[in-house]
């Protein structure tokens, strides 16, 4: 898979030091029409008909940004019905082709960097800066799987050592649907559209009830770069209603969702009850009870940035978070206590301030768990620290950053999606326990190290069983070409987005021999 093109650049996104961009970033932020925003089916032939649904912003449950349609039955099979009719067409298109219209994409998103950016802060609740990578990190799928699609999608020459020609040629697999998540409302969302689109195939994006909008304004631009509308079909939807009516439909051929293991799993079963239809693919990437494993050579100091920004960045709503902070024993008193310090000066509040370090989470019910989650772990656990929230955050759903020490890793169940870390000490002799405690919980996303010692470091990285290693750094903020993200196990089923083998998956491969 070496690449043959010319190296390629990722996206710059705006500095945020910067006065002048800043100002230009405010205004053009200020000049979009909140409130205005809409999200409705968007499938040629059909006519939805229902109510809209408010959307509001987690910092402040008063402030309605926008409202959403979602689609019905017979929007589904229209969609359906279209994406079938579509695909031949498509795949028959030239990969450049398909490929050069994901780039004039990325030029388009990147031009319009701030009006996307308005829209996660105030639909998702991300922080400006969260929100600048989530802009480049969708461009940057948009070129990656573009040029992958250049150098995969053309015919590759096989050896013909017994005179004959040989040839394969990929193409798409059919009718994909798109199930993305609300944590990356632009990045994953426009990541799985773009691969599966690239790769031949027609789509029919869901995206997470709680982010219609962001789903809805990258459709649109992707259509008007140049993607026919059959070919992209937009179909919001809860995902008891339209999620199962399209994993359950034997016309799809595939399903690349981003979500929790659960759902995952849901589908999975619906892929595979259908009595008829291709036996089809289903690409996973789901949580993790992610780690960070420190030893006593470790700098306190870079672990407890490290840690601060691997557990509470997007309020801890990143599948590659850290849940746990494991330390050994001899400098776990230095790092308990810089940790408690660190979490008293982050400030929680409206994610549109440039001060901001967490915003709210996503939903009431998200805060549910985690309240629920707080009080379990108040009762069993010691805390460290909980970052009080300041005034006005009463109208939003936030979750103060928290911390508790743990006596053992064993008092942890599921994964905990929000900013709630947890740390646990350990003794010199117990490393292999401790990557073994972390193997067994059967998720394996990310796993940060924090180590000045490269045979440790080395143990490590041979024994765990993840997707994604970070030593001495934060383990959160994968980026695209560069650090191919996902996991195994509970975490997800391969291929890694923004790797090499991601698009290969959307695909199937055709060997043709000529007898010369
Ligand atoms: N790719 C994201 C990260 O690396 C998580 O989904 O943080």
């Amino acid at each position: 898979y070496r690449s043959q093109h010319q190296p390629r650049d990722n996206s710059m996104g705006i500095n945020l030091a910067n006065d002048d961009a800043l100002r230009s970033l405010a205004s053009a932020m200020n000049a979009t029409a909140i409130g205005q925003w809409r999200a409705a089916p968007l499938v040629p032939g059909a006519n939805p008909t229902g109510e809209l649904q408010p959307v509001t912003n987690p910092a402040d449950r008063r402030e309605v940004v926008g409202h959403w349609l979602p689609a019905d039955a017979a929007t589904v099979e229209r969609a359906l019905a279209n994406a079938v009719a579509a695909q031949p067409g498509w795949d028959a298109t030239p990969a450049a082709s398909r490929a050069a219209i994901l780039e004039h994409a990325a030029d388009l998103l990147e031009a319009r960097m701030p009006q996307f950016m308005a829209m996660c802060v105030k639909e998702a609740g991300k922080t400006i800066a969260d929100s600048v990578a989530e802009v480049r990190e969708a461009v940057d799928f948009l070129r990656y799987y573009a040029l992958q699609a250049r150098e995969h999608f053309a015919p590759i020459p096989l050896p013909g050592p017994t005179g004959e020609s040989n040839q394969l040629q990929l193409s798409g697999r059919g009718v994909f649907v798109c199930i993305s998540p609300w944590n990356f409302p632009l990045a994953i969302f426009t990541g799985q559209v773009a691969a599966a689109l690239v790769a031949g195939n027609t789509v029919i994006a869901k995206p997470a009830e709680q982010t219609n909008l962001v789903g809805y304004a990258a459709v649109q631009l992707l259509h008007e770069a140049g993607i026919p509308q059959d070919v992209l079909q937009f179909v919001p939807g809860d995902g008891a209603s339209v999620g199962a009516a399209l994993t359950r439909d034997p016309r799809v051929a595939g399903v690349a969702f981003t979500g929790g293991t659960d759902t995952a799993r849901l589908i999975h079963r619906a892929l595979a009850n259908r009595d008829s239809g291709p036996i089809a693919t289903l690409i996973a990437e789901t949580g993790g009870q992610n780690a960070m494993i420190v030893d006593s050579s470790a700098l306190p100091e870079q672990v407890v940035k490290d840690a601060i920004s691997s557990a509470f960045t997007s309020a801890g709503q990143r599948c590659s978070a850290a849940r746990l902070l494991l330390v050994q024993e001899d400098i776990a008193d230095k790092v308990i206590a810089m940790l408690a310090g660190a979490m008293a000066e982050l400030k929680v509040g409206d994610p549109a301030l440039l001060s901001t370090d967490v915003g709210p989470v996503i939903d009431a019910d998200a805060c549910q768990v985690l309240d629920d989650h707080a009080r379990r772990m108040d009762s069993q656990a010691r805390l460290i620290a909980r970052t009080p929230l300041p005034p006005g955050t009463e109208h939003g759903t936030f979750f103060p950053p928290t911390a508790w020490e743990l006596p053992s890793i064993a008092l942890l169940d599921r994964e905990k999606f929000g900013p709630a870390l947890h740390v646990v000490r350990w003794k010199a002799h117990e490393l292999d326990a401790v990557i073994d405690a972390i193997n067994a919980t059967g998720y394996g996303l990310t796993l940060g190290i924090h180590s000045r010692i490269d045979a440790t470091v080395e143990r490590i990285v041979a024994r765990a069983k993840v997707g994604n290693i970070y030593v001495n750094r934060n383990q959160i903020g994968a980026v695209v070409g560069v650090q191919p993200f996902g996991g195994q196990g509970l975490s997800g089923t391969g291929p890694k987005a923004g790797g090499p083998h991601y698009l290969p998956r959307f695909a199937t491969e055709k060997t043709v021999t000529i007898n010369t």
